[in-house]
This record gives C-alpha cells, structure tokens and sequence, in this order.
C-alpha cells in the first residue's frame, strides 16, 4: 500500500536527519518534504541540503525567528494549510523542536496520524524548551520511533505503550553514510591549520547556556583560559550573544561561522576532545569514539555518560578544565543507539501500523 507522508524538517539537527530517513520512505511511498523555515541561513539550512543531496522541499514555510510563541504560531497556521492541502496518511515530525511541536499538534488537530521520530528521551530539565516540546509531541503521537530501549520504558512510565518501537538513531544512519564523503571532500583541517588529534571542537548554542549570560561567560572564560587549540563553529544565536555582552575569545581559541556537516563530521573525528551542549554532537562523539564533555547539568543521552564516553560538566570551570584532558578511554562502545538502520526500521513500522489495521488510510 503506497502512502502519502509528510515530514518535517526545519531546523540544523533534522537536516542531518532528512537523507537516511526520506530516501527509506521514497522506496514505497511518496514523501512531501516541508521546510518550516526554522532556521534559513545558508549555513544553517541550505547548505546541508545541497551536501547531502536532500530532496528539495515541497513546501517551505518561511516562519524564521521570533519568540516561541510568534514562531510555533506560524507554524501551526502554515501548516496546517499544507496538511490541508495534501491531505497525507501521516505526518512525521523529529526530535524536539518548535518545527516538531507546532507541526504534530497542527496534524492531531486535523485527526492526520503523526508519528515522531526520537521520541521518550527526557532531560526531565522541565523548563528546558526541547523539554516541553518533547513530552507534548509525544502525547500527541500515535507512532514511537525510539533512539534507545530506555526512551521506550519512559513512555511506558507515562502511559506510552502502544506503537512505541526501538529503532535506533537515524544520526547515525547519516553519519555512516556520509563519513566517506567527507574523507573525499572536506578540506577543513587544512583550511583552519589544525592536526588531527592536536585541537579540541567546542560546540554552544543551547538556551540554557546562551540566554544566562553568566553561564556562557564561564563557558568562554574557562576556554580562553585553556593551554590548548580549539576550533569553535559558533551557532548564530550564540553568535548574537557574544557580541551582544562583548565577550571576547583568546587567539587559541578559533571561532568560525558554523559549518556543513561533512566538515562537521571531519572536525568531530580528528578532535581529540569534543565539548558540546549539543544533542546529536553527543551522539557522534560518541559513534566515532571522542571523548565528549557536555557543558550542560543534566542529557538526554545518559547511556553516553553511563558506559564512559562523556562526562557532565555543565558550566563549572574546575569540571571544565579537570576534564579537559581525559585519560585512557573505556574499550567497548556498546550500540546503544542501534546499528545504524533506524531509517528502514522506521519505514517498516510505519508499515505494520497500516497493515495490522492500527491505523487506516
Ligand atoms: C533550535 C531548537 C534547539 C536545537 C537547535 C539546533 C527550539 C526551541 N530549539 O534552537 O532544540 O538544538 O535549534 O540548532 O526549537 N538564527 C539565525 N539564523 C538562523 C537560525 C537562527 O540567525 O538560520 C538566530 C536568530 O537570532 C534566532 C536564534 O538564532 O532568534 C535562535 O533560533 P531558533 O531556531 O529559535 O532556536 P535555536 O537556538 O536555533
Ligand atoms: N553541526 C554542523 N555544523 C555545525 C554544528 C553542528 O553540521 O557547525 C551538526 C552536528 O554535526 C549535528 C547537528 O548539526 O549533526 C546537531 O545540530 P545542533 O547542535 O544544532 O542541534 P541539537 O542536536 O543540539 O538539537
């Protein structure tokens, strides 16, 4: 049975996300891509459709910035037009977004079926944006797709037991597919004059750390204070924050615009170290085997700090720095987040939903 999919992409993280999962979906059913517009520098958007040859959207809803409540609004209005127009057998929406909120509440209101990839993680940070988003999208789901076997026990804890499916990551279903393409094609070591193994990647967008000022103040202090060579793709909110409270970062420390995900990916597995407050950074640290430390109290990811790879260091300077140089690295790298084919996974879920009669055309 062919179906008519929506899904969503509108911000950095769900970009990485597109390939594996539209390519999986166009093998039987017809996919409509919608760009809410979340994000629309070059840097941040287009960029990544080109490198990764994403399909071009179907549909761009132009939202950009605003407050929380002026961007979800937009969104909500946008797309349900689109849902009204197309009319699809489902909509799927990713991670934790304002895209994933406003577009999953927008597709329930019109009784359109969403599906939500990523779903059960919990910071249980409750106040956290991604926070409210994720539980919200979940209660509004029919369909589960799970990065982890312990986000589908939380969504038991919370009453989530229909439909709910251990799949894996579909960021690593991106990462191995595009780590050969960036092995032929990123020259960004040689471009920023770093070895392999000589520098350490710093990553801060998240609003916890860029909305407190005193938070991205210790960030940068304690990295200024650094003896050590670091490469900082600097996220435009972030970006907006520094300039706007004047921090100034030391001549170490080399801070670029943000960066495609080939150079991304090159970046990540030649550094030595990787501090992030990133999500799917953690993640890739991760899969390729880099110490992480995350600049934030409490993740998502705990199965990352659990078997040793990452470290929770938030803010703290002395944890910060006590940590910068880790010693030896636990052997084993268990596949806590699966083997790298969530995207197939996810497909076939979606269509034993429709065969079994779960859901119906
Ligand atoms: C959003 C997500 C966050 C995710 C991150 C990925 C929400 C609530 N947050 O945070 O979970 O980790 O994306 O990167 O959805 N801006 C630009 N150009 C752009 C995009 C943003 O200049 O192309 C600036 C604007 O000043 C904007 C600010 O960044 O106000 C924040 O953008 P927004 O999309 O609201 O949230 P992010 O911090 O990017
Ligand atoms: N990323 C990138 N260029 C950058 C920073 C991040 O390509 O300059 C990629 C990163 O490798 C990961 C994704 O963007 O695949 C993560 O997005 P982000 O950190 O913005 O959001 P989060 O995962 O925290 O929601």
């Amino acid at each position: 049975m062919q179906l008519k999919i929506v899904s969503v992409v509108g911000a950095r993280p769900e970009f990485v996300q597109a390939q594996p999962l539209s390519r999986a979906l166009r093998m039987r059913h017809q996919e409509v891509l919608v760009h809410t517009g979340q994000h629309y520098d070059r840097r941040m958007s287009e960029t990544f459709f080109d490198e990764l040859a994403i399909p071009a959207p179907d549909w761009n809803l132009e939202v950009g910035s605003g407050s929380h409540a002026r961007q979800t609004a937009a969104m909500l209005e946008r797309f349900e037009d689109v849902v009204l127009a197309e009319r699809p057998d489902l909509v799927i929406v990713r991670g934790d977004t304002n895209s994933t909120l406003a577009c999953a509440l927008a597709a329930k209101k019109l009784a359109i079926p969403v599906a939500h990839v990523e779903a059960g993680e919990r910071s249980y940070a409750s106040d956290q944006p991604e926070e409210i988003n994720r539980v919200v999208v979940d209660h509004l789901s029919t369909l589960h797709y799970c990065v982890s076997r312990r986000a589908v026990e939380r969504l038991a804890a919370e009453g989530l037991t229909k439909s709910v499916q251990w799949v894996g990551d579909v960021m690593l279903d991106a990462l191995l597919q595009a780590r050969p393409l960036a092995k032929a094609r990123s020259r960004v070591l040689e471009t920023l004059s770093v070895a392999p193994g000589q520098y350490a990647l710093v990553t801060v967008h998240r609003a916890e750390n860029t909305g407190d000022p005193r938070r991205l103040e210790a960030i940068v202090n304690t990295l200024n204070q650094l003896n050590d060579r670091i490469v900082f793709p600097v996220h435009p909110r972030t970006r907006h924050t520094l300039d706007e409270l004047g921090i100034s970062l030391a001549s170490h420390v080399t801070a670029i615009e943000p960066v495609g995900y080939l150079d991304m990916l090159m970046l990540e597995q030649h550094a030595r170290l990787i501090a992030t407050d990133s999500g799917g950074v953690q993640r890739e640290a991760y899969y390729l085997g880099i110490p992480c430390l995350t600049l934030r109290d409490e993740t998502e990811w705990v199965e990352t700090v659990e078997v040793g790879w990452n470290q929770l260091v938030g803010t703290d300077p002395e944890l910060i720095a006590g940590h910068w140089w880790p010693a030896a690295m636990p052997a084993a790298r268990p596949p806590i987040y699966g083997d790298g084919r969530a995207a197939e996974n996810i497909v076939d879920g979606i269509d034993t939903a429709f065969s079994t009669g779960l859901l119906r055309r």
